[in-house]
């Protein structure tokens, strides 16, 4: 994988003077069944989250309030995404070192996954990711 693989989906909008919706589908707007969806709140503003890399996991990241960065690393390139309207979501596949940054004050990020929460999934050390990337194993 590499950072050309990760996708910014446009969603369905419906826009209504008493207020828009959006929604999103597994195996359609998302492109995996989804297995686990948490989010990320009360983020003091500027800060940063999520330096790692996921084995098999994949992703699929709203800015459902306020703005975000999502910046993924194919170890030889890497490429910032702005989150900052709420029917955008963010394909990222597994095998990328990724970083959120620059959270707004109130920013809400909603996040789906195609696998539960497993810890040995996770590589957090920047040096081991680019290690397994040059050895074709992550
Ligand atoms: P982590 O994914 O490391 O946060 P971030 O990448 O945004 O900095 O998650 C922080 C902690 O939350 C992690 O140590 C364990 C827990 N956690 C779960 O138990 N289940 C989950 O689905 C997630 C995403 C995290």
């Amino acid at each position: 994988m590499t950072v050309k693989d990760v996708k910014i989906i446009e969603l369905p909008k419906f826009t209504d003077p008493r207020g828009n919706l959006s929604f999103v589908e597994q195996l359609n707007h998302i492109p995996f069944e989804i297995k686990r969806i948490y989010w990320i709140y009360d983020v003091p503003g500027g800060e940063a989250r999520g330096g790692h890399a996921f084995r098999k996991n994949e992703e699929f990241i709203i800015a459902l309030s306020g703005a975000f960065e999502v910046i993924v690393d194919d170890g030889k390139q890497k490429k910032t995404f702005q989150l900052n309207r709420s029917y955008y979501g963010l394909y990222v596949p597994a095998g990328l070192w990724r970083e959120m940054e620059n959270f707004s004050t109130n920013s809400l990020a909603l996040e789906f996954g195609s696998i539960h929460y497993d810890e040995k999934d996770y590589v957090r050390s920047y040096d081991e990711f680019l290690k397994l990337k040059s050895h074709g194993e992550i």
